[in-house]
């Protein structure tokens, strides 16, 4: 039966809740390599081997939420807090233009000091200097009429992960932030023009499988460009420091679901799944993952910016970074591909 819904659901790229949750309750080792086998082939159907690169610009670790699984929640009064100005941001983005970026992530805590005239400024300077790379940001929940300056600005991109698709658990793990609210943000991003990015942490507390039916479903109705995917990993100084991390594997199962439902999103192999796994982003690019998304920020405060903890690559230059990926991609069988890595349906 698992094998006849996973044929049903590569072909058709749609499913039922009650098959999703079937899948996810009788899933094995063997099985789950089917379903690899399924997303690797639509993966390389869409966008053949390329996986694409974007540098990603964490410009502040300060930030007025307080979800409880994040590293740099409000609360967190260890964290060493940090802004980057205008210039330095700049100057992270023409180092990677040198080593060929074609995207930049500009990535912060929900920090009111990047109000809407700072961020135009900055998307009009990057935009000056290179005009045919794609600006993302991920920079979280804003009023409609700030997306939309934004993305008349320039912005092309914005990444806002749903984080959970279950209500219950939503509104557990995001103390003062609503849930209704965070489906509102990305419509409207949506309808403004923005490719999107949703996407959830797999093994959060108490998170069951239905609720991870939930992030699926939820995906095939909103139809997002983009969908980030990664572990939970517990951070000593949260709430949340003493549960349990989410498994590899388990993450690899969603990966390759969304591909089989979303055939030509970009689905980032993320850090997180770096960091529980060694080979984890190896591991995903093989289970149906098309993006990676190196850091750029400079390595002075790139310990800062601590989601979770042993969080890879803080150590390291950009241009370690890429050439480190580099090798793991075409080690994993793929091509870099350094352009804009616009969605498909962004191209046509
Ligand atoms: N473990 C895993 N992922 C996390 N994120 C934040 N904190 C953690 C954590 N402890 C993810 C959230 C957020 C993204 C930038 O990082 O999903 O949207
Ligand atoms: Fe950063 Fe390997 S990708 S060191």
């Amino acid at each position: 039966k698992v094998k006849e819904i996973l044929g049903e659901i590569a072909d058709k790229h749609r499913a039922e809740f009650e098959e999703l949750y079937y899948l996810l309750e009788h899933l094995n080792p063997q099985s789950a390599e089917i379903l690899f086998f399924y997303a690797h082939k639509i993966q390389i159907r869409s966008y053949g081997r390329e996986v694409y690169l974007r540098g990603l610009i964490e410009f502040s670790n300060v930030c007025n939420r307080n979800c409880s699984y994040c590293g740099i929640r409000r609360s967190n009064k260890e964290v060493e807090r940090y802004r980057l100005t205008e210039e330095e941001i700049l100057a992270c983005c023409d180092e990677g233009y040198q080593l060929g970026y074609r995207t930049f992530v500009l990535q912060s805590g929900e920090d009111s000091y990047y109000d809407d005239s700072r961020l135009v400024s900055l998307i009009h300077g990057i935009k000056e200097s290179y005009p045919e790379v794609a600006v993302t940001l991920s920079i979280g929940e804003r009023s409609y009429e700030s997306y939309k300056h934004l993305f008349q600005a320039g912005a092309d991109r914005y990444l806002l992960r749903h984080e959970t698709a279950s209500e219950t658990l939503y509104q557990q793990l995001h103390p003062g932030m609503s849930f209704q609210k965070r489906r509102q943000c990305l419509q409207y991003l949506k309808e403004i023009g923005y490719q999107i990015g949703a996407g959830f942490m797999v093994g959060l507390p108490g998170q069951e499988n239905e609720d991870l039916v939930k992030d699926l479903i939820y995906l095939q109705e909103l139809q997002p460009q983009m969908v980030g995917i990664g572990p939970f990993l517990p951070h000593p100084k949260t709430p949340l420091g003493g549960f349990l991390s989410g498994t590899v594997e388990k993450t690899l199962v969603l990966i390759a679901l969304t591909r089989l439902l979303l055939p030509e999103s970009l689905i980032p192999a993320t850090t997180a799944l770096g960091t529980l796994d060694p080979r984890g982003r190896e591991k995903a690019l093989r289970a149906g993952a098309n993006v990676v998304m190196p850091n750029l920020s400079p390595t002075e405060i790139r310990g800062k910016y601590e989601l979770y903890p042993n969080k890879i690559c803080t150590g390291d230059e950009a241009a370690e970074c890429r050439l480190c990926i580099e090798h793991r991609i075409e080690d994993s069988g793929f091509q870099v591909n350094m352009g804009r890595g616009d969605h498909l349906e962004w191209r046509r």
